[in-house]
């Protein structure tokens, strides 16, 4: 070992062996992760056509992309919002073929072909959804975090039930988590929705 030590150092002047050693060892690790990272661009991506608020959508993504990403980062659609990204907070609701959905739970894979209807598809150009007006009438926001995936919870709800009791509401939007405004407001707004909501409205499918 020395001996070859030697020899480089007689065959390379100026050179230091394990300078070089050292050199060669970077090298390699930045090869296994150029590697890798060419292993994960090849994952095989999936053609996509969602009709989203009418509108068909149509993208290569990968299988394991999440609808909510789908909606807000390659539609552009952000008035989806992700809170907790496990299923708990209810912030991403969508309807997903008429069901509201959590589309943090759901990829985008899955929702080939399906049609989905965002909050920014609620309203009829100027004027604002039932809903949307109930909310804004009964305070039933503050910051409006909650406030889309609550909507569309509470749309599901009167799609199904046209005239929910108090509780029946709260028991549909149980799902959905509001750390601001305080749950009665909300209640009171789908009650209102649900008081002044055309039948027409209330089952507008998309
Ligand atoms: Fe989907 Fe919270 S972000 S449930
Ligand atoms: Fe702020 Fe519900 S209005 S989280």
């Amino acid at each position: 070992m020395r001996r070859k030590a030697e020899s480089w150092s007689a065959t390379n002047p100026g050179v230091d062996l394990s300078t070089l050693k050292q050199a060669t060892k970077k090298l390699d690790h930045c090869r296994v992760i150029k590697i890798r990272s060419w292993k994960m661009d090849a994952v095989a991506k999936k053609k996509v056509s969602i009709r989203i608020n009418g509108v068909e959508h149509s993208r290569d993504v990968e299988p394991r992309l999440l609808l909510v990403h789908f909606l807000r980062d390659v539609v552009g659609l952000t008035g989806t919002h992700i809170g907790c990204e496990t299923s708990i907070c209810g912030a991403c609701t969508v309807m997903l073929n008429n069901t509201a959905v959590k589309s943090c739970t759901v990829l985008a894979v899955q929702a080939n072909g399906g049609e989905v209807l965002t909050i920014e598809g609620l309203a009829e150009e100027e004027k604002l959804h039932p809903l949307q007006e109930a909310f804004w009438e009964c305070h039933g926001l503050q910051c409006g975090f909650c406030t889309p995936g609550m909507i569309l919870a509470a749309h599901q709800l009167l799609m199904r039930n046209p005239q929910p009791t108090e509780e029946q509401i709260r028991h549909a939007l149980d799902g959905n988590l509001c750390r601001c405004t305080g749950y009665q407001h909300i209640v009171d707004a789908v009650q209102y929705a649900a008081k002044r909501m055309p039948r027409k409205a209330k089952a507008k499918r998309r």
